[in-house]
């Protein structure tokens, strides 16, 4: 790239500018004093900033770049050598902040160095997908052991009630036949537990609807039984209708809503926020249009001593937790293809789901 674009800067102006103007790469052309003489598209967007802004001005003035960068581009001017540096956190206004691989290649024109071509490739999408893939292996590994483990279970578990309740038939003293009602409701209480934790894996039954009318039926069901707690609505109308299973939608967004209102102790505020996102990337699929549901509460946030675990199966943090909501959860989104993850810190919870709607049937 950087070879193509020093034998470019002799070719006619209008060629040069074409092949920049088409890089995927984010690239700029700064002089001496590090104004931008040139920038393209890819870096407009990168950096989010108009040509007419950035044109003239400064590089350090556009931006919140680290000192070592700035120093590291005038090194690269002054001493006609080229410089990389990685990771580079650079801060583009108050809330977003990007992490870049940067590459200065000084230009040189009849033996004098005109101008820096500068390169960026952005890192953090590639951080985020990391991250993403592993969360989607982990939620399958942990799917894998819960359904075996399950299984497990029930069978010894069928016999030992089977057993129970032919003792209790042979038991002529009634005070003994209290131990068999124990072994048996005991042995049911299991059973249900782990029927419980078996039931993502009923097929879905998919049909096309808004997933307005789910988030409003859950909003309804919550509100029943938390009449102290505030439930605000922030819905994107944009939203296309999805194809999906809306009665196993609904039990994911109520055990993510229950475990607001748990955490919430009866009093506070939940938010159900709806986004239509473009161009996401769930598990190493690029998706062209992603729902975004999200639920957040202002409760005192998930213990830190279970907070990289709340997804696995009996995690509880509640005394008459099951701990198995979660895992629940996010079983049935990933059955639909998608991804479910928490962020959370004291007074500010957020469970997001993301759907993609290609994978729901609608474009
Ligand atoms: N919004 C939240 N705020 C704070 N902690 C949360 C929140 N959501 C989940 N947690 C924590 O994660 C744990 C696991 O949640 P999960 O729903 O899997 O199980 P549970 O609520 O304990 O039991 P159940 O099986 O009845 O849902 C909770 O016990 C709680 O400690
Ligand atoms: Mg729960």
């Amino acid at each position: 790239m950087v070879l193509m674009a020093i034998f470019l800067k002799k070719k006619p102006e209008s060629l040069y500018e074409k092949v920049l103007n088409n890089l995927a790469t984010a690239a700029m052309l700064l002089d001496k004093d590090l104004k931008i003489g040139y920038l393209n598209p890819a870096s407009e967007m990168l950096f989010e900033m108009g040509r007419r802004k950035a044109l003239g001005t400064p590089f350090q003035n556009l931006v919140s770049a680290p000192d070592s960068l700035i120093n590291n581009m005038r090194l690269s001017f002054n001493t006609e050598r080229q410089f990389s540096q990685h990771e580079v956190s650079i801060e583009l206004g108050k809330k977003k902040t990007i992490t870049v691989d940067c590459m200065m290649n000084p230009l040189m024109e009849s033996n004098n160095i005109s101008e820096l071509l500068v390169e960026f490739v952005q890192i953090d999408g590639h951080l985020k997908l990391a991250q993403e893939s592993r969360l989607v292996e982990q939620q399958n590994t942990s799917n894998t052991l819960l359904r075996g483990l399950s299984h497990e279970i029930k069978n010894p578990l069928g016999g030992l009630r089977g057993a129970a309740q032919l003792l209790e038939k042979q038991l002529l003293n009634n005070d003994l036949k209290e131990y068999t009602k124990v072994i048996i409701d005991e042995a049911d209480r299991l059973k249900n537990l782990v029927n419980r934790m078996l039931s993502p894996s009923i097929p879905l039954k998919k049909k096309l609807f808004n997933i307005h009318e789910v988030v409003e039926r859950v909003r309804a069901l919550v509100k029943v039984q938390n009449k102290h707690i505030n439930i605000h609505r922030d819905y994107d109308p944009s939203i296309p209708e999805i194809v999906a299973d809306p009665e196993q939608l609904i039990q994911v967004l109520l055990n993510l809503a229950c475990n607001s209102a748990e955490a919430l102790d009866g009093q506070g505020d939940i938010v159900l926020r709806t986004r239509a996102m473009r161009q996401f990337t769930i598990s190493k699929t690029r998706h062209k249009l992603v729902v975004a549901i999200e639920i957040i509460d202002n409760g005192p946030g998930v213990p830190e001593d279970i907070k990289d675990k709340i997804f696995f199966p009996m995690i509880t943090g509640r005394v008459e937790g099951t701990g198995l909501g979660l895992s629940i959860a996010q079983s049935i989104v990933n059955h639909h293809g998608g991804l479910i993850d928490c962020i959370s810190e004291p007074g500010h919870t957020v469970f997001q789901i993301f759907l993609p709607l290609e994978e729901c049937g609608a474009e």
